[in-house]
């Protein structure tokens, strides 16, 4: 039934690492995926995580029933105030429905797959550029993609005025995806008063804001810190989605934990849109795994283990940002053509180098370096002993 299927292409970021797992060359280094190595180029399991998990497995009173379609409880609770704060009017409140999803990913395709539905406008605002995936799942899930200008190559900075004339140029009640800090691919965040400013004009035209919550705490290693903007627009009381990942800020990636939270203007419509958020989950995946969020419930409700897991959060943080100075400083050394200090200037796990794609496909051939073919970079991937490498390929990338 198949013989004649067209080849499917692989995916521009996961097939990064199928093309490196190819890769018979030992010195070959992965920066494609974002995904946390230590200094060793190790994938690194938290500490806490480790901790939470001895704790689960030895209660020998937990099973391995279903959870309830929305998730568990404790976990559902615990990410919305990880997010809001505990003492958020919303909170406190019961206006905001949340529902235990599949990391990132599953928490942006089940709040499209409700908006598709059930919202009056059923279109989608993302940035350029924006992560590959939010182009593919907007629209599978039924929403019109459109996008508003964000990034400007000519300072390697946010396009602050292109962004502000495209929201208001976008239609009232539009909704507008807001990647919440450290925006993948390009690390250019808006500073806290441009972000005061894109609030007034979404709520001015009654927009709904859609945050993808990636790298809360990772980003600047400050939990508070990178939920200002979406806790700015929690605090003006309108409404607004909100899909939180733990992949990155508690090492989680394939234990697909993450939540998406939905921003009512009542309890009462907090608790109809949990109930069809049930019947978007039902029938995709019945209902969300367990271990994942156990682990996190775990951690997030123990405040001796919270308190550790900032510790780790901002060790993470940290080793990524040195891995930027490094990298800087070896370029500068070598003298590479270019102004590099947007390496220093961008924020979270990425740097957006400004290399083509022939300058990347020359990187992977000669020096078996692999990154996206939009000139991303994973700064976590990097190591002590990995930076001369990639200072070597980009240098003679750039002079070719
Ligand atoms: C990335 O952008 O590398 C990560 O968010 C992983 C992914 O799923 O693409």
């Amino acid at each position: 039934a198949w013989a004649k299927l067209a080849q499917a292409p692989e995916d521009p970021i996961l097939g990064v690492t199928v093309a490196y797992n190819r890769d018979p060359n030992p010195v070959k280094l992965n920066l494609g995926v974002g995904a946390y190595r230590t200094d060793e180029g190790k994938p690194y399991v938290l500490h806490v995580v480790r901790r939470a998990e001895a704790a689960l497995v030895g209660d020998r009173s937990r099973n391995k029933e279903y959870l309830p379609i929305v998730g568990l409880a404790a976990f559902n609770k615990l990410s919305r105030a990880l997010a809001f704060g505990a003492d958020h009017p919303a909170v406190l409140s019961n206006r905001i429905a949340t529902v235990q999803c599949l990391s990132g990913t599953g928490s942006l395709r089940v709040g499209a797959e409700f908006m598709a539905q059930h919202y009056h406008t059923p279109v989608i605002y993302v940035p350029v550029p924006t992560w590959g995936n939010h182009n593919k799942v907007f629209p599978k899930a039924g929403l019109k993609l459109l996008t508003y200008r964000y990034y400007d190559p000519a300072t390697r900075g946010l396009n602050f005025a292109g962004m502000i004339d495209d929201l208001q140029a976008a239609p009232d009640g539009a909704v507008i995806l807001l990647h919440a800090c450290a925006h993948n691919p390009t690390g250019v965040d808006p500073l806290p008063e441009q972000w005061d400013a894109i609030r007034q004009v979404i709520r001015a035209k009654r927009q709904l804001p859609f945050f993808d919550s990636a790298y809360q705490g990772f980003a600047s290693g400050d939990l508070d810190v990178d939920a200002y903007s979406l806790r700015s627009f929690a605090a003006d009381g309108g409404e607004m989605a909100l899909a939180q990942s733990f992949a990155k800020n508690m090492g989680l990636y394939g234990e697909r934990v993450g939540a998406l939270s939905m921003v009512c203007a009542t309890p009462e419509a907090a608790r109809l849109v949990e109930g069809q958020l049930k019947l978007v989950i039902r029938p995709m995946y019945s209902s969300p795994p367990l271990h994942g969020a156990a682990i996190v419930a775990t951690v997030l409700g123990d405040e001796k283990l919270f308190q550790e897991w900032k510790v780790e959060l901002k060790g993470m943080a940290d080793r990524i940002i040195d891995m930027r100075e490094k990298l800087y400083q070896a370029l500068v050394a070598r003298g590479t053509p270019g102004n590099w200090t947007h390496i220093l200037k961008q924020i979270g796990m990425f740097t957006f180098t400004g290399l083509n794609k022939t300058q990347v496909d020359f990187m992977r051939e000669k020096y078996h370096v692999y990154m996206t073919g939009d000139g991303r970079i994973s700064m976590a991937g990097l190591s002590t002993s990995t930076v001369p490498r990639l200072a070597n390929a980009i240098d003679d990338a750039v002079r070719n």
